[in-house]
């Protein structure tokens, strides 16, 4: 009842997709800009294109559940340009978490290393952000026990100096669009590694884990679940996952055990990759989920590759609703008119950022001195 108000709160003070899009840097970069769109259709939320460090950016959000459980968040300046998708699922507290401190604690840690950027540097914002949301539920315990059981999936992309970083928890994914060949060819090559209990890799390394837990990973209504319960193996939150004090009345009894937890079942470490940035690399997809569940990789560079760069983003989130539609044999404008919770029926929350990289910028490092820093956050 209290979360059901506090959502309804929240809905009503935080308008879908009005975020810090107000901020000062931001309309900087309106007028800078000039021609950079922002709408809203419906429950889609789209930024048509922007100016970042490196290059121009494209996004849009599309809502399904009641409340969004997505959120994104572009932060670019002279450091470089940091990039981050949150899908959260049980609720959107923990992708808000990550949404309000990850970004804070990859800068505090950076300010460490004078600004050196490298796997461990994330790796350690990543860990700062698991420990001060398990902080958060144990704070919380005696009155929203129910935080115990969200978490959030956090895929992120850092680009300092010539190299790209990829960190990924969960089942969100970036796709970079790459040139060959001299005919104007394009390859999709996907650059994150998922944590999906559906990966046969995944179940092999929850097995390899527990090996003395037959029931680790097991199969229900068709689909993969650790422990029956949840499709992920890596998150931020999940807390009932990884600390058996969490593991207990009161919360919700489908998500406790019943034999009890001697060693953290999901995992708060990233996979994290580095990519030396090549000429040829022409953009970056991020997304969550949501649009992967309808669109192959080759689909979704292929319509970015051939359309204009304004829109891409939207672009995308459209053909992923025409395919939902299409698979419920239903029309796509139909499909428009059904309101959100509904609408998870027939899709999830999708968020899709698009970066073009431009190769002048990135080799300069610190050019573009016109360009003001990028804080935009997709929704709140
Ligand atoms: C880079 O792109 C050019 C033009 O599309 C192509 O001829 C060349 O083979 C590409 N190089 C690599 C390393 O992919």
């Amino acid at each position: 009842m209290l979360q059901a108000l506090m959502n309804l709160l929240s809905l009503c003070l935080k308008p879908f997709g009005h975020g810090r899009s107000s901020s000062n840097s931001d309309s900087n970069l309106e007028s800078f800009v000039g021609v950079s769109k922002e709408g809203k259709d419906g429950l889609l939320w789209y930024r048509d294109v922007g100016r970042y460090w490196s290059g121009e950016f494209s996004m849009a959000v599309v809502q399904a559940n009641q409340v969004i459980e997505d959120q994104s968040q572009i932060e670019s300046g002279p450091f470089g340009t940091f990039v981050g998708v949150y899908d959260g699922h049980g609720g959107p507290e923990a992708a808000r978490f990550v949404c309000d401190h990850l970004f804070r604690h990859f800068q505090a840690i950076s300010a460490e290393t004078h600004g050196v950027v490298t796997s461990e540097t994330i790796q350690r914002a990543f860990c700062a952000t698991e420990e001060g949301f398990t902080n958060l539920v144990s704070e919380l315990w005696s009155s929203r026990p129910q935080m115990a059981t969200v978490g959030s999936c956090c895929l992120v992309g850092v680009i300092y100096q010539q190299t790209l970083f990829v960190a990924n928890l969960g089942d969100s994914r970036v796709v970079l669009g790459k040139k060959v060949g001299n005919t104007g060819g394009i390859a999709a090559i996907q650059l994150s590694t998922e944590h999906n209990a559906n990966l046969e890799v995944i179940r092999h390394e929850l097995k390899n884990l527990h090996p003395n837990d037959p029931q680790i990973v097991v199969l229900k209504h068709g689909v993969w679940r650790v422990k029956g319960i949840i499709q992920v193996s890596r998150s931020i939150g999940d807390v009932y996952m990884k600390h058996a004090r969490f593991n207990r009345e009161p919360i919700n009894a489908k998500f406790r055990l019943p034999e009890p937890m001697d060693k953290s079942i999901l995992s708060a470490n990233p996979t994290i990759i580095s990519h030396p940035l090549h000429p040829n690399d022409s953009f970056l997809v991020f997304a969550s989920d949501g649009l992967w569940e309808h669109l192959s990789n080759e689909k979704v560079v292929d319509i970015v590759h051939s359309n204009p760069r304004a829109g891409s983003a939207k672009r995308l989130v459209k053909a992923a609703l025409q395919e939902a539609a299409r698979k419920r044999e239903m029309r796509y404008s139909d499909l428009k008119k059904i309101d959100k919770k509904v609408r998870r029926h027939f899709h999830d929350d999708i968020t899709v950022i698009v970066l073009f990289l431009n190769h002048d910028l990135i080799s300069k490092s610190k050019s573009a001195a016109q360009t003001p820093p990028v804080s935009i956050r997709s929704a709140h």
